[in-house]
Parts: structure tokens; C-alpha cells; sequence
């Protein structure tokens, strides 16, 4: 870790206050950033994991919490498919809690996965530069992320030729298995966030928590390279995803 870096790890009992603490979270910062400067600027993820923070965020106890006319929602990844598909993580997003909160269209900056994954990058790298002003100034107040089993996070997979990608903000990525193509931000968009917040929960993420939490090897793992160099990583695991870990205190 550099001097600007910070780092929280907190472990909580199940899945239900894992989601209630990132709610907190999300609440306290949509609160502070749009007090400071007007506006709160979050990217989304897909995945299982964060289904019951959308679906609190939209709810009556947390909702009318934040102003949703100031926030601006993005997504990590996306896989390119219509917006109305199962697998589209806009409309994870939407059906959880887009659809359910006041949020302006013009706030929606969504990856447009049907127009395919190289057009799909161009349009979000511009929606991307446009809304934050030029090259080099990238900083998302928030971003949500998961973990995959195998150390992947928003589409950037272990191996991949994404994460050498040091000068766009966003680009397609090819898989074969499955065969869906994606598209998502980049390394130095994530490690240039003020807050990163990594949602795990589960025994199946137990092995992978440790390598990168505890492990020596945590750069080998794409999730593991994310640091923002002038933020927060927050880590907020239930204590099945943490039962691997040396030591850790509940919350
Ligand atoms: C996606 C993601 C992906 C996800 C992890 C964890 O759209 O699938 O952005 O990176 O966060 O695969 O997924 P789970 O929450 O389902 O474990």
C-alpha cells in the first residue's frame, strides 16, 4: 500500500447485513458528494451478489435517503446483449432499483451491449470522457464490484489482455466460455476511484478471499490489482467468504 491508499476489510454475519452496510455506505457517500460538489457518480456490477443492495437501495427505508436527481449511474461491465436480457446487467440494475427510485434519464449511463462490443466500448469510452470532461480525469466516487471464483472482477478475467490496458477507460472483451462478449472499465479507472467497494459472500468465495486478502500472490488475480492510489477499498464479506482468513473480527 502507498501513503494514499486505504484499505477496510469487514466481515459481517450473512448476506442480509453485508447488504445493509453497503446501503449505509452507499447512503453516507451519496450524501457527502452531493454535498461537497453537487453530484454522486457510482458504476454498477452485475453478478448475484449486490441483488439484495439494489433491492434495499430501492426500498421506502433507504430510498428517499438520496437525492436520486444528483446521482449518475454507470456500470463496471456489461455483457453485450439487448438491454432487456436476462444477462444484461442494466437491467439487473433497473428491475432492482432504477425502476424504482427517481433517477433522471439523462442520469442513466448505460453500455449500450446490443450495438455489439467494439462500437459498445467507443460509445461508453466517449459517454465516459464527455461526462467527466476530457482524458485523465476519470474519478468515480463510487464503484461496486464482485469477485469471481477464479479472481475476476467487472469483465477483467485472470490472463486477460484488458488488464494491460493503461490508457482507455473502457474496452470490449472476447470469452469463449461463455461465449458472450463484454464490455468494461479498465485498471486505471477502477485504481482511480475515491471509494471501491468489493461485495463477496459465500463459502464457494472463501479460497479466493484469502489469496487476495491474506495471500502473497493477490497481484496474479484481477480483483487483487485493484488499489485505488488516492482511495478507499473497502471489502465487505460475509463470514462464509471469510472463513478461510487467519483472523478476522465480525462487525
Ligand atoms: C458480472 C460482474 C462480475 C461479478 C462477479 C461476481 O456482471 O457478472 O460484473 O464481475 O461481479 O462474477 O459475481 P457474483 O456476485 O454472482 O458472485
Amino acid at each position: 500500500m502507498t501513503a494514499g491508499q486505504r484499505l477496510q476489510v469487514s466481515v459481517f454475519q450473512d448476506m442480509e447485513e453485508l447488504s445493509r452496510g453497503a446501503a449505509d455506505i452507499f447512503v453516507t457517500l451519496s450524501k457527502t458528494n452531493i454535498t461537497s460538489r453537487g453530484r454522486f457518480v457510482v458504476a454498477l456490477s452485475g453478478g448475484s451478489t449486490p441483488r439484495r443492495l439494489y433491492s434495499l437501495l430501492g426500498s421506502p427505508w433507504y430510498r428517499n435517503e438520496i437525492d436520486w436527481s444528483r446521482v449518475h449511474v454507470f456500470w463496471a461491465d456489461e455483457r453485450c446483449v439487448p438491454k432487456d436480457h436476462p444477462e444484461s446487467n442494466y437491467r439487473f440494475a433497473h428491475d432492482a432499483l432504477l425502476s424504482r427510485v427517481f433517477l433522471p434519464a439523462q442520469n442513466v449511463h448505460r453500455i449500450r451491449g446490443e450495438d455489439g462490443p467494439r462500437k459498445a466500448a467507443g460509445e461508453y469510452e466517449d459517454d465516459l470522457r464527455i461526462f467527466f470532461s476530457g482524458p485523465g480525469t476519470i474519478v468515480f466516487d463510487l464503484i461496486i464490484l464482485g469477485v469471481g471464483e477464479d479472481g475476476h472482477t467487472a469483465s477483467l478475467f485472470p490472463g486477460s489482455p484488458a488488464l494491460d490496458e493503461s490508457t482507455r477507460p473502457a474496452v470490449s472483451v472476447c470469452l469463449k466460455e461463455p461465449e458472450i462478449s463484454r464490455v468494461t472499465l479498465t485498471l486505471p479507472v477502477l485504481n482511480h476511484a475515491a471509494e471501491v467497494l468489493f461485495l463477496a459472500s459465500g463459502r464457494a468465495k472463501a479460497e479466493i478471499i484469502k489469496d487476495i486478502l491474506e495471500g502473497s500472490s493477490k497481484q496474479c488475480y484481477p480483483a487483487g490489482q485493484v488499489r485505488p492510489s488516492n482511495g478507499m477499498l473497502t471489502w465487505l464479506i460475509d463470514k462464509q467468504a471469510a472463513e478461510k482468513m487467519r483472523g478476522h473480527s465480525s462487525t
